[in-house]
Formats: structure tokens, C-alpha cells, sequence
């Protein structure tokens, strides 16, 4: 008699525990209480130390806190909507990889509240622009795009270019951004006025103010005097990914 047609009852008894679970797989019941304690287990396994891990992601050396001046700038991408076309979440893909750099790491957004990963891909991925182009390219560009890419289906946003920065508030809305983690300091929290003011100014003393944002880019970005909205979203989209030093940083050594 071959392997193959063996029946059960001539098979050759397999002993000890292999063979018990016959018995859970015959009875409705205890197969559901073992289940469920097998279940609830693996969930206690998964879920119990996130109640003591203090934090999820791993810090990278370089993430930093955005500058006041970033901060405003990034409320105006959130107002108008810039997410809606484009993504900041550059995925381990070859293909992305190559075409936008490093794939984003989960600590390049940890101090966003909330998040800009997108969902939509309308204009190329936004995470690493940074530095890519100059401050003179993002004015034109944002006040008519089709002048610097004819086929752009990017609205125009000139009005940027004429509406004053409103930052009145600017203390609240980094005291808002600690209260849900954020570490500015009360010396940030205080300085924050006149922070804003020295990165959109080349000829301030911003010594005080790169100290607390390293990396920032000090630039009068839009070419005019005082503080327009275009400033600010010109010195958000430029640290946009240029955080964290990829010319050092070693995925398996922080682990
Ligand atoms: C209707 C969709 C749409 C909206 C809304 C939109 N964009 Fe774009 N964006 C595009 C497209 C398409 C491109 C690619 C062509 C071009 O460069 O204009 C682009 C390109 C860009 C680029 C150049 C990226 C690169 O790597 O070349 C930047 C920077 C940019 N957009 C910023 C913004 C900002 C800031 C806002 C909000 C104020 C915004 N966009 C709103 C569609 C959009």
C-alpha cells in the first residue's frame, strides 16, 4: 500500500501533542476560547509596550523643530491646499528613490502636526525640494508657474507675493505645536517674533536665531521689503528635507 491512499484509521499514529489539536478542531467551543486566548495574547504581546515606550519613532540626528518662519509658511501650504496635488512622502522605491532622493524616514515628519504625506500626485513629491531650487525660481514659479514649466497645471498663487505675513499670533501657534510634543523651549516661545523677523532678513543679527534653528535658510526670499506670505512659504518648501544629513546617516547604526 502506497503513502497516497493511506485513510486516516491505517495511517500510522502520530503521537503526543501533534495530534491533540483534533480535539480543539472537532469542539466549536474550544476552538474559540483557544483562539481567543491566542488572540488576546499576541494583542497584549503588540500592544502593552506602547504604553510605556515614551516615543515610536526613532530620533535622527538634524530633525529640529520648524522655525517660526517655516511654521507660517507651512500653515499657508495647509491653507491652500498644496497637499491636494502634492505628496511629501517619498516611498523605498527605486523608481522614487531615484528620481527625489532618500525615501523619507518617520522622523523627518514627527514635528508635523498634522502630517503632509498626501495622498495625491498631481505635481511631483514635495519632501526633499529643499535646496533644489533657488529663492528666485519658487517666486516666479508660484506666481505663474506656466511661465518657468508651459504645461503646469498649478494654479497661480501672485497674491502671496502682496499679502503681508499676518504673525500676531505666532507665539500661540508654537505654544499650540508644544502642546501636542513639539519641544520649543519658552526661550523659542518668546524669541519667536523676532525670529521670524531675522530669517526673512540677510541684514539682522540672526546669530540667536540659526542657534535655536540650525540649517535654516536666512534669505529675504521673495525680493521685496517687509514680510509677505510668499516669504514664508518660500523658507518652508526650502528645509524641506534638508534636515537630515544623508551624506552620514546610516539607517542600520541608529537602529
Ligand atoms: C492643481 C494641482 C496643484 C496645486 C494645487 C499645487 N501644485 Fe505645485 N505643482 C503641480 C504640478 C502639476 C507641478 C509640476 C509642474 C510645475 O513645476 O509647475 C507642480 C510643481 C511644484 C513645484 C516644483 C516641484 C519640483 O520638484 O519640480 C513646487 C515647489 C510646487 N509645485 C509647490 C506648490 C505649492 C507650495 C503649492 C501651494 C501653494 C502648490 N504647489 C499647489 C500641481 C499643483
Amino acid at each position: 500500500m502506497s503513502d497516497t491512499n493511506m485513510t486516516p484509521e491505517t495511517a500510522p499514529k502520530k503521537s503526543g501533542f501533534l495530534n491533540k489539536h483534533a480535539i480543539l478542531e472537532r469542539s466549536p467551543t474550544l476552538l474559540f476560547v483557544f483562539s481567543f486566548l491566542v488572540v488576546t495574547i499576541g494583542g497584549i504581546v503588540e500592544i502593552a509596550p506602547l504604553f510605556w515606550l515614551e516615543n515610536t519613532i526613532e530620533e535622527v540626528e538634524g530633525v529640529r523643530p520648524y522655525s517660526p518662519l517655516e511654521l507660517q509658511g507651512r500653515d499657508i501650504y495647509i491653507r491652500e491646499g498644496c497637499y491636494v496635488c502634492h505628496s511629501q512622502m517619498i516611498r523605498p522605491m527605486r523608481d522614487e528613490v531615484e528620481r527625489y532622493g532618500h525615501y523619507s524616514l518617520a522622523a523627518e515628519s514627527m514635528y508635523d502636526h498634522p502630517f503632509q504625506w498626501g495622498s495625491k500626485r498631481t505635481g511631483p513629491d514635495l519632501a526633499r525640494v529643499g535646496g533644489r531650487y533657488s529663492d528666485a525660481w519658487h517666486v516666479d514659479h508660484l506666481v505663474d508657474p506656466q511661465s518657468v514649466v508651459p504645461e503646469s497645471v498649478m494654479p497661480k498663487y501672485e497674491f502671496l507675493l502682496h499679502t503681508p505675513l499676518d504673525y500676531t499670533h505666532v507665539e500661540d501657534l508654537l505654544k499650540t505645536h508644544r502642546m501636542v510634543g513639539v519641544p520649543y523651549s519658552d526661550e523659542m516661545i518668546e524669541a519667536a517674533s523676532a525670529d521670524l523677523r531675522a530669517q526673512a532678513d540677510p541684514d539682522s543679527d540672526y546669530d540667536a536665531m540659526m542657534e535655536r534653528y540650525p540649517g535654516a535658510v536666512v534669505s529675504n526670499f521673495d525680493d521685496q521689503p517687509g514680510v509677505t506670505e510668499m516669504d514664508a512659504l518660500i523658507a518652508y518648501l526650502q528645509v524641506l528635507g534638508t534636515m537630515v544629513d544623508f551624506s552620514t546617516f546610516n539607517a542600520d547604526a541608529s537602529r
